[in-house]
């Protein structure tokens, strides 16, 4: 059963073919990092026009690499939200052309389970319960994978808490460009501060100790651009590597406390880390050596598969089709798709 993965909700358009639910067959991802790199961030208008363009060829590529052509393709999935609208609208338009063309299922796929099945294409079957820490350009939240509510119904999601301002990638990019560094601005700041000492600047942990699984990364985003006006004021050489690995570990700190917490409070053993910001070799490191001190364990997918791609797409999508939960041609494109019901219930609104 080959399953093809379209996602196309920010700025990479994406094309994955994944086989029997777990095996990557393939995963191309066209990036549109150069066109929006001069304006520090994603132009919506301009990513929605490149998906047009590269939505073809990366198809056809993806074809390719899997070494299949369309008629051996049994299903079309596709991210309908949560993202940028115009982006997403370009993906899910391709989705029904195919599945009409090729008289194939059409399977919407929210882009934030993607992230967290993501894992299974490395790690098998997710087991529930396990708590998921999603973090993304777009979303930061805290959430657990819980058993099916009914024989082969598929696993819920139930909300722990999300970030009340900015999204932990929001935050990282907005500070690499304070910094001057190059876009997307996390990879950057992951290079950096791995030259730069963690203690070096006391920057704050917000809601660290408030008891929630909530976070917020304004006031630390406030904090850091304070710090750095204030050194440059009183004439002091800035080290950006201090800067970064500081800020890095700043953020770390309360999502590696929270996300341990989460665990240990409802008896789970696994915590997934998922969305972009999972690529991050700090917060990688730090969680998995946390989970290994109260027992459990991590699982983090390879940086390929913690990013924007078309094969979790694929893999949220066949889950779904054997669950026998199909889309039909009216699939909308919804770039406020919530993950779970923030009031504790499982499954996607
Ligand atoms: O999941 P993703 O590819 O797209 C969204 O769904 O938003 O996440 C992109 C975000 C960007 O903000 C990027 O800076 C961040 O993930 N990111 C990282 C790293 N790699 C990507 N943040 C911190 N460290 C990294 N190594
Ligand atoms: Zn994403």
């Amino acid at each position: 059963m080959l399953v093809l993965g379209i996602e196309t909700s920010c700025d990479e358009t994406a094309v994955g073919i994944v086989e029997d639910r777990f095996t990557v067959r393939s995963n191309v991802v066209a990036s549109q990092v150069d066109l929006h790199a001069p304006f520090g961030g994603v132009v919506p208008e301009l990513a929605a026009r490149a998906h047009l363009q590269l939505m073809q060829p990366t198809i056809e590529r993806a074809l390719v690499e899997a070494g299949c052509r369309l008629g051996d393709v049994d299903a079309v999935a596709v991210t309908h939200g949560p993202g940028l609208a115009g982006a997403l609208l370009v993906g899910v338009a391709a989705a029904k052309g195919l599945a009409l063309g090729a008289d194939l299922p059409l399977v919407g796929v929210n882009h934030l389970r993607a992230h967290v099945e993501a894992a299974q294409l490395e790690f098998g079957e997710l087991e529930p319960p396990v708590v998921a820490l999603v973090v993304s350009g777009g979303h930061t939240s805290l959430v657990v994978l819980e058993e099916p509510v009914a024989d082969g119904s598929r696993p819920g999601f139930r909300q722990l808490g999300a970030t009340i301002d900015d999204a932990a990638g929001e935050a990282f990019d907005k500070i690499a460009r304070f910094l001057g560094l190059g876009y997307p601005g996390g990879p950057e700041i992951d290079r950096l501060a791995r030259d730069g000492d963690p203690t070096a600047h006391d920057f704050p942990r917000p809601l660290a100790r408030d008891g929630t699984y909530n976070f917020s990364l304004s006031g630390l985003k406030t904090a850091v651009i304070r710090e750095l006006r204030r050194l440059e004021a009183a004439e002091v050489e800035v080290d950006l590597a201090d800067v970064a690995a500081s800020f890095q570990e700043a953020i770390v700190d309360v999502q590696v406390d929270k996300a341990v917490r989460a665990a240990t409070e409802h008896d789970i053993d696994t915590v997934v880390l998922a969305g972009g910001v999972a690529a991050n070799s700090r917060l990688r490191h730090r969680m998995a050596e946390a989970m290994e001190q109260v027992g459990g364990r991590v699982l983090v997918p390879h940086v390929q598969l913690c990013t924007d791609n078309g094969a979790m797409v694929a893999a949220a999508g066949a889950n779904l089709l054997a669950a026998g939960e199909v889309s039909d041609l009216g699939l909308a494109a919804d770039p406020n798709l919530a993950l779970a019901d923030p009031a504790g219930v499982g499954g996607i609104p």
